[in-house]
């Protein structure tokens, strides 16, 4: 597997991008530290050097951009599972992982571009927050949780990206079989299917209703007090912690038959 260690970059997407021709199928960008990380929706994602992870997988087999990153997604999961198993992490649509109702990862999934109408691959880039602690967290504008404060230890960046590498070649090599196992499981780890929600869109309109279903192609259904069923394929979801079932959503068993692949 072809892996670029960097120590410092603006953003490990953006080198994915400029660089995709020259990396292989399945290389990982890695930085220690991103000047301009790139969040959803244009917003930063804060990277100080050493602590966290900052990573760029690179998909060149996919027309799927929704799957491939549902695939990246699980691969987070499998490997936060195995570092810490006691940590209770779950996807929150669209691609975040979340424990409780406080940000561990977010994805960022690019195009790496089209040619003769047909899209090039995928940029899963990734970044996790491992060793921030709860000062630190406390500054960042949204809830946000890091690994060391879910599991009470430090980890080694270093020694731990070997293994989130391994679990998203396996997770891609999956996807490239069986996508439709990567949908299943995927939307069984989507742990806030049920619940009443806020979505804000594009436009920043924000709707409520229930999260009733994700569809096929990865859209998020919503159901509004008027019984008003729509799909949507971006936004961001906040959580109505008052109608959250904490125990549903904690109790997600990742020992799922992808794991078992
Ligand atoms: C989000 O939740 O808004 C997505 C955050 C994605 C951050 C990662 S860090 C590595 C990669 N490089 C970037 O510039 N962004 C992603």
């Amino acid at each position: 597997m072809e892996i670029v260690e960097l120590d410092v970059v603006d953003s490990t997407n953006r080198y994915a991008y400029d660089h995709f021709n020259e990396l292989s199928d399945g290389a990982l960008v890695v930085s220690s530290a991103q000047t301009a990380g790139r969040g959803r929706r244009g917003r930063v994602w804060r990277s100080p050097p050493g602590v966290n992870v900052y990573i760029s997988f690179v998909m060149k087999h996919t027309n799927q951009a929704f799957l491939a990153s549902a695939a990246a997604g699980l691969a987070v999961l499998d490997w936060l599972h195995t570092l810490a198993p006691e940590v209770k992490a779950y996807i929150k649509w669209p691609n975040d992982v979340y424990v409780g109702h406080r940000k561990l990862a977010g994805m960022l999934c690019e195009g790496a571009g089209v040619k003769e109408g047909r899209l090039l691959g995928v940029i899963a880039g990734i970044g996790v927050n491992v060793n921030l602690d709860s000062e630190y967290l406390a500054g960042i504008d949204q809830p946000a949780t890091s690994l060391a404060v879910e599991a009470g230890m430090q980890f080694d960046i270093k020694k731990v990206i070997p293994g989130l590498a391994k679990s998203l070649l396996r997770y891609y090599i999956i996807y490239s079989k069986y996508p439709e196992r990567i949908f299943r499981e995927w939307k069984d780890a989507n742990r806030l299917l049920g619940e009443e929600i806020e979505l804000t869109v594009g436009t920043g309109e924000r709707l409520r209703g229930v999260f009733a279903d994700i569809a096929e192609d990865g859209e998020l259904v919503l159901i509004s007090a008027d019984g008003k069923r729509r799909h949507f394929n971006c936004g961001d979801v906040r959580i109505r912690r008052e109608s959250v079932n904490w125990t549903k959503v904690a109790s997600f068993n990742y020992s799922k038959e992808v794991r078992n692949e």
